[in-house]
C-alpha cells in the first residue's frame, strides 16, 4: 500500500520518515565536524559543498513529504490517551516547523553573497534573497535550531520506543512496517 490508511503509514510515508530521518542525523555530524574544519584540510571545501547540497535535496523531500501528508488520511490513534494524543500532535508539528527553519536557514546562510547552490547533477539553486547582516542571523539560528531538532528527535525516538517496548503498542509498527492487511 502506498498510501497511508486509518491504521497505518503507508510505503511513501515510511519511506519518507526514515530516509529523511536518517539524513538529518547525518547533516548534523557533517555540519558539526565540518566547521571545525581548517584551510589546510583536505574537505575544507568540499565537506561545505555536500552539507548544502545534501541539504537541499532534503529541503525538496521535506516540501513533498508535508504535501503528501496534508493530502492523506491520516492513521488514527484510539492507541494512545488524549495527553499522548496531544502531545504527539505538537512534536510532530514542532519537528516539522523546526526543520524548516533550520533548512530554510540553511540556504540563506549559503546564499547570502549572492552565490548559487550546485546539486549533485549539475543544478544549481539560484540565491533568491539576500540582506545586510542576513549571513550572520542566519547562522545563529541554524547553528542553535539544528541542536533543538536533534534534542527533539531523541525524544521523539525515546517516545517512539516507549511504546514499543512498554506500551506494547503498534505506534512503532505501524511506522515500520505499515498497517496489517485485514484478514
Ligand atoms: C536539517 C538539516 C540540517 C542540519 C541538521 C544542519 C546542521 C548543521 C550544523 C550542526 C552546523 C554547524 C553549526 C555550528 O556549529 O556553527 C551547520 C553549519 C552549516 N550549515 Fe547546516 N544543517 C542542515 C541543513 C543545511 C542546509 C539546507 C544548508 C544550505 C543549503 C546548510 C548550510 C550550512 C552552512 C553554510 C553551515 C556553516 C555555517 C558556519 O560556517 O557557521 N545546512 N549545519
Ligand atoms: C531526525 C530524526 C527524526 C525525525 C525528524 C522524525 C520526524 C517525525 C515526524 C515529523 C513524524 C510525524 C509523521 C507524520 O504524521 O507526518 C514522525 C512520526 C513517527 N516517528 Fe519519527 N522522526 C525521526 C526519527 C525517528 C526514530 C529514530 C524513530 C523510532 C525509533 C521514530 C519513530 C516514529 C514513529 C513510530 C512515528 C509515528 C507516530 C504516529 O503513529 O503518529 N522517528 N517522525
Amino acid at each position: 500500500m502506498l498510501k497511508d490508511t486509518s491504521d497505518g503509514f503507508g510505503a511513501i510515508s515510511r519511506l519518507l520518515h526514515w530516509l529523511l530521518a536518517l539524513a538529518i542525523f547525518v547533516l548534523f555530524a557533517l555540519g558539526y565536524w565540518m566547521v571545525t574544519l581548517g584551510y589546510t584540510s583536505p574537505y575544507y571545501t568540499n565537506a561545505p559543498a555536500w552539507h548544502e547540497a545534501v541539504g537541499m535535496v532534503v529541503l525538496i523531500a521535506m516540501t513533498l513529504r508535508l504535501g503528501w501528508r496534508l493530502s492523506n488520511t491520516n492513521p488514527t490513534s484510539d492507541h494512545l490517551t488524549r495527553f499522548e494524543h496531544g502531545a504527539a500532535r505538537m512534536m510532530h508539528g514542532a519537528l516539522y516547523a523546526i526543520i524548516f527553519a533550520v533548512l530554510i536557514s540553511g540556504y540563506l546562510i549559503s546564499t547570502a553573497d549572492g552565490r548559487s547552490i550546485e546539486l549533485f547533477w549539475g543544478l544549481q539553486v539560484p540565491s533568491l534573497y539576500q540582506a545586510q547582516g542576513i549571513e550572520s542571523i542566519s547562522g545563529k539560528i541554524h547553528r542553535i535550531l539544528s541542536y533543538v531538532t536533534i534534542a527533539l528527535a531523541g525524544l521523539h525516538t525515546g517516545a517512539a520506543l516507549k511504546h514499543h517496548f512498554i506500551d506494547r503498542d503498534p505506534t512503532l509498527t505501524r511506522m515500520w512496517r505499515g498497517s496489517r492487511p485485514k484478514s
